[in-house]
């Protein structure tokens, strides 16, 4: 299995950006912990990040042929990007949608995803964790989108 992992906007900042909130550990680290969890479970999982909506657009739909399944964090487009959630939803490959963060415990424009009904599931909370989790998620098999 293939697995791509996408990251949007901000998330390079990992590390540095709100530590209380994000913790300590780089994008670095997370791809690591991700990779390398990836492959105790037979999935190679390639890696991208882009603070431009564009360019995640083109690679989620790069994803159409290319991958079995998405692990994505669209960080603030989570709660306006209808541009991203017609790109997950115009594709096949399933997608699980990850927040490092416990997002409805947060503000109120934070308890909104207009990405997460295109998505199959959706993993918030949990740090790091939470990446490896979404893993385990599109291992068990084909879902329903949740919208
Ligand atoms: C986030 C939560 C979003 O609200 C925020 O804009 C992010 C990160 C998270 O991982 O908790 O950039 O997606």
């Amino acid at each position: 299995m293939k697995i791509l992992l996408v990251n949007g906007p901000n998330l390079d900042m990992l590390g540095v950006r709100e530590p209380a909130v994000y913790g300590s550990n780089t994008l670095a680290d997370l791809e690591k912990l991700v990779v390398d969890y990836g492959a105790s479970k037979g999935v190679s999982v390639e890696c991208y990040q882009s603070n431009h909506e564009g360019c995640l657009i083109d690679k989620i739909h790069e994803a159409h042929t290319t991958y079995d399944g998405i692990v994505y964090n669209p960080g603030a487009h989570t709660h306006y990007s209808y541009a991203l959630r017609d790109a997950v939803g115009g594709i096949d490959t399933p997608c699980v949608e990850v927040h490092i963060s416990n997002v409805d415990a947060r503000e109120a424009f934070r308890h909104i995803s207009v990405i997460a009904p295109a998505c199959v599931a959706q993993v918030k909370g949990r740090g790091f964790k939470g990446y490896c989790d979404a893993i385990d998620i599109l291992l068990e098999g084909p879902r329903e989108r949740l919208g």
